[in-house]
């Protein structure tokens, strides 16, 4: 199981935190991943960025995730995560 945490501080709130929940919501589900994966969400990072928002995948800190760069952090960081927990 990989845990991975959403910042829903204030600052990452307003570069789009819920359109990042929604996207890894879909995508979750898309590929049926409801049990590799837990999603949840964590007050501020501490890592505020000026774009995008906070994702901690694992023990892994994330800046600056955004809508437009979704896709490459999902197949980057958190299906990489997914397949090292697997052990593949
Ligand atoms: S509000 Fe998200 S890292 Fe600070």
């Amino acid at each position: 199981m990989v845990v991975v945490r959403v910042c829903v501080g204030s600052s990452c709130h307003l570069k789009g935190a819920p359109e990042i929940v929604g996207l890894l919501e879909k995508k979750v589900e898309e590929n049926g991943l409801g049990d590799e994966i837990a999603l949840v969400g964590s007050f501020c990072a501490g890592k505020c960025n000026r774009v995008g928002v906070t994702v901690t995948v694992g023990e892994n800190v994330y800046p600056g995730v955004t809508v437009d760069s979704f896709g490459e952090f999902w197949n980057d960081k958190v299906m990489t995560a997914v397949a090292a927990d697997k052990g593949e």
